[in-house]
């Protein structure tokens, strides 16, 4: 008799981590090896999908447990090039089953790549600050911090910092109730624990300056630092101080309820890692370039197993079983699996696609002699079907296939092109669309290239 996958799963790292003396075990456990143990019975089984769509047939039969969907989804999309996305380097490290159950109710964006691409609904209830001097206004949210690194400047009255001066910047909600604009003080960062506690976790005293920002005049406070606060200044950003403005455009995420999680058990739509696939959440676009980047862009029965099993964690948070079955039969989504297609919303012919090429292409690729005799503004969709004019084994475009789609060559400056890579800039002599426009092209001609969807 085989060994059931969940005795293999348990037994395997137990042997190798406490060599042949199963009885005499480190961890203080013993373990009757018995080869012909009897399958264990699961408290709750799953009965399979038996109904006639291709798509959840398909998506059955290729990801039949929770294991799969992180190995053949998660896994084969993101994480497997060490360094590539998502391994160490990323937050969330996703490059294992246990890293991905652990995003399971996680804040998003917690390590942002940029300020920019963080979704305002990721923002979480921020800490607060207030200076330790009663003249100095009190406590207010604390919307962004940054250390701005620099060659130190003798600030003057006449000679104030900017927005972007070396200094530590701490960003308020509110303007701090006081006429001075100077002062030497210490600053004082609050947490509310969760048991209602308040505590001061991190100081920082020197000279403040107040200075007016874009978004509300007189909530920018910027630090000196000087050469023997370095590293305390260095510090203050790494101390994980929740910042509710973290992508500095004036509004607190937090103010629209609780924050979205990675994963939100029984709620795919409501997980930000499905957001960032499709680029929009709740009818919002979501910032930041669409997952899964220079990888094989999801398809149907892919999306359709992500969100069934999703959909199917259990709603207390606990860990789910990653051996057991996806449940395709009762998933909601396996009603009409066509429409967690990813070009959804937002990545269509007509609403990205052409805007793209338009905006990018048409000066060249437009009016009445377009260069390469190729017009991306007028009928592009059609001649973007024509075998290429420069590599004619190959279309422009094939529908599905993008590596069999000469534009998709031009567009990366593949090696086998000719002449330049595109988008061209005569100034710079080269060109590249940014990583999220690529990933749209790319998605789009991956899901069939259609013109009208
Ligand atoms: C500054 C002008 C310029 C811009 C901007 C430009 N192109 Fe081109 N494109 C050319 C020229 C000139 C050629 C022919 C010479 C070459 O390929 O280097 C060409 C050739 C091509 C070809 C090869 C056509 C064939 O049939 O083999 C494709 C595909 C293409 N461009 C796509 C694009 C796309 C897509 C964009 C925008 C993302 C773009 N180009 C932006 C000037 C431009």
């Amino acid at each position: 008799m085989k060994f059931s996958r969940l005795t293999a799963l348990v037994a395997v790292p137990l042997l190798l981590s406490c060599g042949p003396d199963f009885t005499e075990s480190g961890l203080g456990t013993s373990i009757d090896f018995e080869p012909d143990r009897p399958e264990i019975p699961r408290s709750e089984t799953v009965a399979p999908y038996q109904g006639t769509d291709s798509y959840v047939l398909d998506a059955q039969e290729r990801y039949r447990t929770g294991l799969d969907v992180h190995r053949k989804v998660i896994w084969r999309t993101c994480t497997p090039f060490d360094g590539v996305c998502h391994n160490t380097k990323e937050y969330p490290d996703l490059h294992t089953p246990s890293n991905f159950l652990a995003t399971i109710n996680a804040p998003c964006n917690v390590v942002p790549g940029e300020w920019e691409s963080v979704y305002d609904r990721c923002e979480q209830e921020p800490d607060q600050f207030e200076f330790n001097r009663g003249d100095l206004g009190g406590r207010s949210d604390v919307g962004w911090i940054d250390f701005v690194q620099g060659e130190y400047p003798e600030y003057s009255e006449g000679n104030p910092p900017t927005v972007d001066s070396p200094g530590v910047h701490v960003v308020l909600r509110d303007k701090l109730d006081t006429e001075r604009s100077e002062f030497w003080a210490n600053g004082q960062f609050w947490r509310t624990l969760p048991d209602g506690e308040r505590i001061v976790f991190a100081r920082y005293e020197t000279r403040w300056w107040i200075i007016d920002d874009e978004n509300v005049a007189g909530t920018h406070l910027v630090a000196e630092v000087r050469n023997y606060q370095t590293d305390t200044a260095q510090e203050l950003p790494n101390l994980g101080i929740k910042q509710g403005d973290l992508n500095r455009n004036g509004e607190f995420g937090s103010d629209e309820g609780t924050p979205i999680p990675m994963i939100a058990p029984g709620d795919p739509e409501g997980s930000y890692l499905v957001g960032r696939m499709r680029g929009e959440m709740h009818g919002e676009s979501v910032p930041g370039s669409r997952m899964p980047l220079a990888n094989q862009p999801l398809d149907i029965p892919d999306m359709l197993a992500l969100f069934c099993f999703i959909e199917g964690l259990p709603a207390d948070g606990s860990d789910p079983d990653m051996s057991a079955p996806v449940n395709f039969k009762d998933c909601s989504y396996s009603a009409d699996p066509a429409n967690l297609n990813l070009l959804g919303e937002g990545v269509t012919w007509e609403t990205r696609i052409s805007k793209i090429l338009e905006a990018n292409c048409g000066g060249c690729h437009g009016g009445a002699s377009p260069d390469a005799d190729l017009n991306l503004l007028e009928g592009a969709y059609e001649a973007l079907l024509q075998p290429s004019i420069q590599k004619p084994e190959l279309n422009l475009v094939e529908p599905g296939d993008y590596e069999n789609s000469y534009l998709w060559h031009k567009l990366n400056n593949d090696p086998d092109i000719v002449g330049l890579p595109m988008p061209y800039n005569p100034l710079t002599g080269e060109g590249r669309l940014s990583e999220a426009e690529l990933g749209d092209i790319q998605t789009w001609i991956a899901a069939g290239a259609v013109e009208n969807e």
